[in-house]
């Protein structure tokens, strides 16, 4: 633990190895302690963590709650809709107002690109001692799903020891609308950090070309790729040819909310070319687990039968995983705050 040097979860596009094994091992060990009796522990006693979702959720913003629990910390709970946004107050105001109230956690999702990253710049420059931690932010980043499909990965294949090192040279292929999905993007950084390979699956209009070289570079902003030597992407538009040889499926949500026009003709004729089913699976030539970061369009992505069927969905323990991956970032981050301002 002690090469971890983050003052803010952003982009897992700034992660090392090291800081992925950090999270995961830490994640595991959160992950084996009970949850019932004496189920709390110490570390964000007297901390305040502030949950502010300028978009809808129901996982991230309830595991992150759940987690800063489990630590210990206070927790406050932003909602715009009943807010003095209403009333013109800015967003930096707004978040400033929770920092002056104690806030030292600030768990953010928006739907434009950047926003965390720009409030953590606002409050670095004005010396708070503050950590932000990216909920997901437009098409960009969202780590904390990224780091919990990767645990989740890692648990499957090295149940007890799930280390980054259970990725290389595993397969995964991610099937369905990875332009408008920040969950793939950080999928991406993180499964070809580990040494997986990455086959991007579906039409052009929702994985275009350049999806293939979208870890070939550090984004930009930043200096350096904090990995030597990552996993490979390709795309693939077949979904049996993508599928034969995996080792994981996971599929996205059609995100018709951010879609600008119309990139399907429609539902029914993208489950048939590019939905998950048992019968479809079978093009992997053995049992795959097939994963989805939630919400589901049942029948769309895939079928109602494959998602409850536990020997082949881990939907739900990626759901559960949620809250030990969210209680190893918010121990990591609170190390960085400064001790004095923790209340008696
Ligand atoms: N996967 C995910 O981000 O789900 P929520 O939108 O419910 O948080």
């Amino acid at each position: 633990m002690s090469d971890w040097t983050h003052r803010h979860v952003l982009d897992l596009a700034a992660f090392s190895l090291s800081d992925f094994a950090t999270v995961l091992e830490l994640a595991q060990r959160f992950r084996a302690m009970p949850t019932s009796g004496a189920r709390k522990l110490p570390a964000l006693q007297g901390r305040l963590v502030t949950t502010l979702f300028f978009e809808p959720s129901t996982r991230t913003r309830s595991s992150f709650e759940l987690a800063a629990r489990r630590l210990s910390a206070d927790v406050v709970s932003f909602t715009p809709g009943s807010s003095s946004l209403s009333k013109g107050e800015s967003l930096l105001d707004t978040v400033r107002t929770y920092v002056a109230m104690g806030a030292e956690l600030l768990v953010v999702r928006h739907r434009a690109t950047a926003v965390p990253q720009q409030l953590a710049e606002a409050l670095d420059a004005a010396g708070e001692s503050v950590a932000v931690l990216n909920g997901g932010d437009g098409l960009h980043s969202h780590p904390s799903q990224g780091l919990l499909d990767l645990f989740t990965l890692a648990r499957h294949f090295a149940p007890d020891a799930p280390a980054p090192e259970a990725l290389r040279g595993r397969r995964i292929v991610i099937v369905g609308d990875v332009l408008h999905s920040r969950v793939a993007r950080s999928n991406l950084w993180a499964l070809t950090a580990c040494g997986a390979e990455v086959v991007l699956c579906g039409p052009p209009t929702l994985v275009p070309e350049a999806f293939a070289d979208f870890v070939a570079a550090p984004p930009p902003g930043q200096a350096r790729d904090p990995v030597t030597a990552r996993g490979l992407v390709r795309i693939e538009r077949d979904l049996d040819t993508a599928l034969a040889g995996a080792d994981a499926v996971m599929t996205l949500r059609l995100q018709q909310e951010r879609m600008q026009q119309n990139l399907l003709t429609s539902l029914d004729g993208y489950h048939r070319r590019y939905g998950l089913t048992h019968g479809r699976l079978a093009a992997c030539g053995r049992p795959v687990p097939v994963l989805h970061p939630g919400p589901v369009n049942r029948g769309v992505e895939m079928s109602g039968a494959l998602l409850d069927d536990p020997a082949v969905s881990l939907v739900e323990e990626q759901v559960r995983n949620g809250i030990p991956i969210r209680m190893a970032l918010l121990y990591l981050l609170q190390s960085s705050l400064n001790p004095s301002s923790k209340r008696p």
